[in-house]
């Protein structure tokens, strides 16, 4: 009997190599020190649990609005809204209609290629880029056309390459500011530059913003805060990585109107809602203040992390990795190009010699050959000892 032969086309993932070979070594008792992990290491904040409970006391446990609970919706818009509007020309997000509960960041970003995607459509993706975002557009039968951004171009596409890989089939541009797996994120400029070159080519603009709350300097612009950007923008969102909440399953997708109809549709038949009880939690996540402070202080840690990893590095002399120090997001992504391995070798090796689980950029594109990619969702204590680790295997590696 046949089966469906798109998923032939997609690649089981270089992770899952190193996925199996972490949990073989842990069940062999060896202690493994987990930098591949794209999860926040901290508990969600008590007092979203606690409205969860209360929610599921009171008889939240049948099925909800598919569309999502008005109040989520309405915390939701007000985010978005109170990020977006920086200027009177952008119409703010109405959360009867321009908003959609969705099972997390992936599943808004299912429903959103859904609703404007027919097969043989071609997507502009960067390269590297978060695996799903490729691979969706696979399933759902459309082409990816891939973007370089290469180490060169601080793993941003010149606006040049967007240019050149346009085709007559192209019909959206897919971006992930701050980025999974480099934590880049672009100028306000060049967002509203390719928000005109979208315009003027009439593609539809897919934004995964699941790591806008996650930076360390200069807030990162969202892809709709453009005036008459609105009507071709999609928003991706989540709750999972800002509040550390990623196995709740919970996020929104943003759009307009007609896309959020398709979305609806797509969600009615396929999950009908998400749990009720989830999304009273979430709506308190979304606009409770003492929340908001808990997810400061989360990036408070992320940002310590991140210094503990620039202080490790610096005086080490010559070795052979390159580390800089990302915008935004939980990762580091570590050039090894200096050395002649592939970067899968090079993760493996790590983990067996140094007992480090890091993720190898090839996962992430071409362009991520010759990269590692490394979370910092790690206690203190592991993010210092692993990048040590990382930093003596780099400096054994010099001329060999
Ligand atoms: C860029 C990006 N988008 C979306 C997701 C998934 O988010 P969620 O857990 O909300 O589905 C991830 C998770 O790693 C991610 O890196």
């Amino acid at each position: 009997m046949k089966l469906n032969n798109v998923f032939e086309q997609i690649r089981q993932s270089s992770t899952v190599a190193i996925a199996d070979r972490l949990l073989a070594l842990s069940e062999n008792g060896r202690k493994i020190i987990p930098l591949h992990i794209g999860d926040p290491d901290f508990k969600t904040p008590p007092a979203v649990l606690e409205v969860a409970i209360k929610a599921m006391e009171a008889g939240l446990t049948h099925y909800g609005p598919s569309r999502g609970d008005p109040e989520l919706r309405e915390a939701a818009a007000a985010r978005l809204n109170s990020n977006n509007n920086c200027s009177s020309e952008i119409k703010p997000y109405d959360p009867e209609t321009e908003i959609l509960v969705t099972h997390g960041g992936v599943h808004a970003y299912y429903l959103a290629l859904q609703s404007i995607l027919n097969p043989g459509d071609d997507i502009l993706i960067p390269d590297p880029s978060w695996p799903t975002h490729v691979n969706m557009v696979k399933l759902l039968r459309g082409r990816v056309v891939s973007v370089p951004a290469a180490a060169d171009d601080n793993f941003i596409p010149p606006l040049e390459a967007w240019k050149e890989a346009l085709t007559p089939k192209t019909r959206a541009l897919v971006i992930n500011y701050p980025a999974n797996p480099t934590g880049v994120y672009p100028s306000r400029e060049y967002l509203q530059k390719l928000q005109e070159f979208a315009g003027e080519h009439n593609l539809w603009v897919v934004s995964d913003e699941v790591y806008k709350n996650l930076y360390y300097s200069e807030k990162p612009i969202s892809a709709g805060a453009f005036p008459g950007v609105k009507d071709r923008t999609l928003l991706v969102n989540s709750l999972s990585k800002t509040y550390a909440m990623t196995g709740w399953r919970v996020g929104y997708l943003a759009a307009p109107k007609r896309v959020i109809e398709n979305a609806l549709k797509a969600g009615q038949n396929s999950i009908t809602c998400v749990a009720p009880f989830i999304q009273k939690a979430a709506a308190f996540a979304l606009s409770d203040e003492g929340v908001k402070t808990a997810a400061a202080e989360m990036r408070a840690v992320y940002t310590r992390r991140r210094e503990i990893v620039m202080q490790a590095t610096r005086g080490e002399g010559e070795t052979s990795v390159r580390v800089v120090a990302p915008q935004g997001a939980f990762y580091f992504f570590l050039d090894f190009r200096a050395i002649n391995m592939t970067s899968l070798e090079i993760c493996e090796q790590i983990l067996e010699q140094s007992g480090v689980g890091l993720v190898p950029g090839s996962a992430f594109g071409e362009q991520g050959e010759g990269f590692v990619r490394m979370s910092i969702t790690a206690s203190d204590e592991n993010v210092e000892k692993g990048i040590r680790e990382i930093l003596e295997w780099a400096k054994r590696q010099v001329g060999g």
